[in-house]
């Protein structure tokens, strides 16, 4: 049953509009109910709307879009320090050691907590990878937007059918779940069988679903695809008893070609030449700065790409979930650009950067948009030159956190 939600008439000191334009307002107003309805200046509230009350935030509010987490594991939850870091093969390794050990604890109060966790932290849309179907009936019971990625991984060619059958099984079950996206990930190149990803991407095509890959995140994966050297040779003998890849890295993409919506999670050692083809697919790139820091990669240079989007990945590689702690350690990742430029360019892409790479019609503060709303209030009075900046920096403000226009958090 549709659930009616009332029109609310807020204003507010700042509104970060997250559109194209990076535009802010300084005294703006808000009306919404699930869907933004107008946005403006509160200057012009009495001549629009002479008899409307409006609700004020307080002294230095702000409201910024919902942040929007396009790429995270949450059945890998468990993990604190039982997973290697500081290198991609230790860590590859690690968690097939660990996999079954971690997903054990993987019940439904620890997805419920992350999600409260994020929630609480300002997210109000998530695109996770379900490899396993645990995480399925907690996202669809959060208020949180959730695209579900149903995750396809296998290099061997033996295992092909059983692989597919089984995604067809979890993709099924989350179809008729309400509150909830399907959607469908592709492991990566060196992780899943060219012929997997020829069936699941049909499926993905006759749907019209999403699609996500993990690509060229450590030098190891762009070694391997190459020339089947680097240390995923010594792995790949070691664990699965293969020694060449299941793919070079342009058929892999090109695979993708015709994907309605698509998103490359990494893309750290990804060339000019592949970004130009993810760029001529439309896809987006997912950033996942700090996951990239603890697993021994560069940082991807989002200054060689337009569409980009934010990522915490899991706490299997990451120690938050919350995307302000996410942002504002990619400031510091991102050091050749200007700090408050930055802190825009990071806003933008955990939001409407976000919202494009999940194909949904929010990340915006702009009429026609779903309301989902995040309301700061900051210490100090902010200058439109900082007021980025600042929003990352006091994160701990948050007042109330709107998803479709329903007051979800406060
Ligand atoms: C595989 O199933 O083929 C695989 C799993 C994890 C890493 C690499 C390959
Ligand atoms: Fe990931």
């Amino acid at each position: 049953m549709e659930v009616v939600v009332s029109l609310r008439y807020l204003w507010a000191d700042w509104i970060v509009v997250c559109d194209d334009g990076l535009n802010i307002i300084k005294d703006g107003f808000i009306i919404f109910n699930k869907t933004i309805v107008a946005v403006g200046k509160k200057q012009d509230t009495d001549r629009l709307y002479p008899d409307q009350k409006f609700e004020y935030m307080g002294i230095n509010s702000v409201l910024i879009p919902g942040l929007i987490n396009t790429h995270t594991h949450l059945e890998f939850g468990a993990n604190t320090n039982t997973l290697a870091y500081g290198d991609f093969m230790k860590w590859l390794s690690s968690v097939l050691i660990h996999r079954d050990n971690l997903l054990q604890k993987a019940d439904k109060s620890l997805i419920d907590r992350q999600l409260n966790d994020m929630l609480s932290s300002g997210t109000t849309s998530v695109g996770a990878v379900s490899s396993y179907g645990l995480d399925t009936v907690s996202l669809s019971n959060s208020p949180i937007n959730s695209v579900c990625f149903v995750e396809v991984i296998g290099s061997s060619i033996d295992q092909v059918e059983e692989n597919f059958a089984n995604f067809q099984v979890k993709i099924q079950q989350i179809i008729e779940l309400p509150n909830i996206t399907p959607a469908v990930a592709v492991h990566s190149p060196y992780a899943t069988h060219p012929l997997l990803i020829k069936k699941v991407l049909s499926f993905a095509r006759e749907k019209n679903l999403a699609v996500q890959t993990h690509f060229m995140e450590s030098i190891h994966e762009k070694k391997w695809l190459k020339n089947g050297l680097g240390g995923m040779k010594e792995f790949f003998a070691k664990f699965l008893g293969q020694t060449q890849p299941v793919s070079k890295a342009k058929k892999f993409l090109n695979s993708f070609d015709d994907i309605a919506h698509i998103s490359y999670t990494h893309c750290c050692y990804a060339s000019k030449k592949h970004k130009e083809t993810i760029a001529l697919q439309d896809g987006s790139i997912i950033h996942c700065a700090k996951s990239n820091r603890f697993l021994g990669s560069k940082t991807f240079d989002i200054d060689s790409f337009k569409d980009i989007a934010i990522g915490t990945d899991g706490l299997s590689s990451n120690d938050s979930l919350d995307m302000f702690d996410e942002l504002k350690t990619a400031l510091f990742l991102h050091p050749y650009i200007e700090i408050n430029r930055l802190a825009f360019r990071l806003l933008y892409m955990a939001t409407k950067g976000g919202a494009v790479s999940l194909h949904l019609n929010t990340g915006e503060l702009v009429a026609g948009k779903t309301a989902d709303i995040v309301s700061l209030t900051l210490i100090d009075k902010p200058t439109p030159e900082n007021l980025a900046l600042s929003v990352l920096l006091d994160k701990k403000h948050i007042n109330q956190v709107f998803i479709q226009g329903k007051l979800c958090y406060s």
